[in-house]
């Protein structure tokens, strides 16, 4: 086991109604609020009126509009000026990953005096940040339990995710009635991103049963309870296990003592969607079966079937690239079992930037330090293999 430092200072407040804690919550930050969403999604299930309610005797401004796959400007940059104009106490994001990890950003760019842009992209390091408190109202990303952010530009084709310690939310306010409006699309894309966090930690060098143990159960609560929730979006038992499991997902307590893995599909899918705009879990469910094959080889095999006995339950008493061939594929049809779309050409892919977005990630992501490392070429191959 390899040593860590482990520190994650966020207050989960879990259940059905916390949200009537959020006046006591936020009067420990101060009155001046910037309250951030996305496009209306909390209008529709009544959330904002709710928090405006709630949150009467506070000066609130608001920054609205934030896209999936949020973008740096305008929306990082709007909320930036509105934070220094009005000299903002704390962030109240609403809403899906997307909103939270916008106003990450936006809390440590309000107090830096560059470009945010410095920060996001590791030129500079912020030294404070405006305080961030979350209503969590998608189960997937995590982020309302780490202190990352994945932020676009899009002229330069940069997602970048974007990590800085001032940035994990004071409170996150966990109430699972507030998912079950989420789309079938949605829903499946979160059970796909929260299951691809796990793989990204499970498949590495070094693991303990522990560990182990633990990823496992939380893929199979996330298989099960995803399709609870798509069958009857208002389980509420189904939807808050699901929720847990992608809570934990990104701050790395799956896995505490693993060696690191590098990430690879997430190297690859912010590409995709940098790109083409697309779904961050769609992208990852249709990378992830192609990156397990071509990485298989007699190095990785023996955890490939470690995954597949224990999470897909195939008998163990085969040969070990059988049950390995097994694993992935039972791992592409479930993503395909709850919809999801499971080729590039069906999210509005071709080859035709294959090259460009390969020699984009092997420059920008890192991935010849991952557990298999890749290259460019190995790049184009799983592009291509995913088409
Ligand atoms: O914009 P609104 O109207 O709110 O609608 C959203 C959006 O259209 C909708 N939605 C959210 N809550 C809803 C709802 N619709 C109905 N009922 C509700 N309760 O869902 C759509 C997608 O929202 P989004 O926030 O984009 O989804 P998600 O939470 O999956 O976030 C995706 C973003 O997070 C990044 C991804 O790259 C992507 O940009 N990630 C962030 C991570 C992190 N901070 O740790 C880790 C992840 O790996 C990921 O990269
Ligand atoms: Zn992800």
């Amino acid at each position: 086991m390899q040593g860590f430092d482990y520190h994650t200072p966020t207050r989960l407040i879990f259940g059905e109604g916390v949200v009537e804690k959020l006046p006591e919550v936020m009067a420990q930050f101060g009155r001046r609020i910037l309250l951030a969403y996305g496009g209306g999604s909390i209008k529709k299930i009544g959330l904002y009126d709710k928090v405006r309610e709630l949150l009467a005797d506070f000066e609130i401004y608001e920054l609205s509009g934030i896209q999936p796959n949020p973008k740096y400007d305008p929306s990082v940059l709007d909320g930036v000026r509105i934070c220094k104009e009005n000299d903002i106490d704390v962030i109240l994001a609403v809403g899906g990953g997307s909103v939270l990890d916008c106003t990450k950003a936006i809390a440590t760019g309000a107090k830096y005096d560059g470009d945010p842009w410095d920060l996001i992209s590791y030129q500079a390091f912020a030294a404070d940040a405006i305080p961030i408190v979350d209503i969590i109202t998608l189960a997937a990303t995590g982020s309302e339990y780490d202190c990352g952010g994945v932020i676009s530009r899009t002229e330069t084709n940069d997602k970048i995710g974007y990590m800085d310690a001032h940035n994990f939310p004071r409170v996150s306010f966990l109430d699972p009635t507030y998912t079950f409006t989420v789309s079938k699309k949605q829903t499946a894309a979160g059970c796909a991103d929260a299951m691809n966090h796990i793989m990204e930690q499970y498949f590495c060098e070094d693991s303990t049963l522990l560990n182990d143990g633990f990823m496992e159960a939380a893929l199979k609560s996330l298989m099960i309870q995803t399709r609870k929730c798509l069958e009857n979006p208002g389980d509420y038992t189904a939807r808050a296990e699901m929720m847990l499991c992608c809570t934990y997902g990104c701050n790395g307590i799956y896995s505490l003592g693993n060696s690191p893995s590098g990430w690879p599909c997430h190297g690859i899918e912010h590409a995709l969607s940098a790109y083409y705009d697309i779904t961050h879990g769609e992208g990852l469910a249709i990378i992830t079966p192609r990156w397990m094959r071509h990485i298989l080889s007699d190095r990785t095999v023996d955890r490939f079937v470690k995954y597949g006995v224990n999470v897909f339950g195939i008998s163990a008493n085969q040969d070990k690239f059988a049950i390995a061939h097994q694993a992935i594929d039972a791992t592409y049809r479930f993503f395909d079992s709850i919809g999801i779309p499971m080729c590039l050409k069906d999210v509005g892919i071709d080859d035709s930037r294959i090259g460009e977005m390969a020699h984009h990630i092997a420059v920008n992501e890192g991935l010849e330090e991952a557990w298999v490392p890749l290259y460019e070429d190995d790049l184009v191959t799983i592009l291509t293999e995913s088409l």
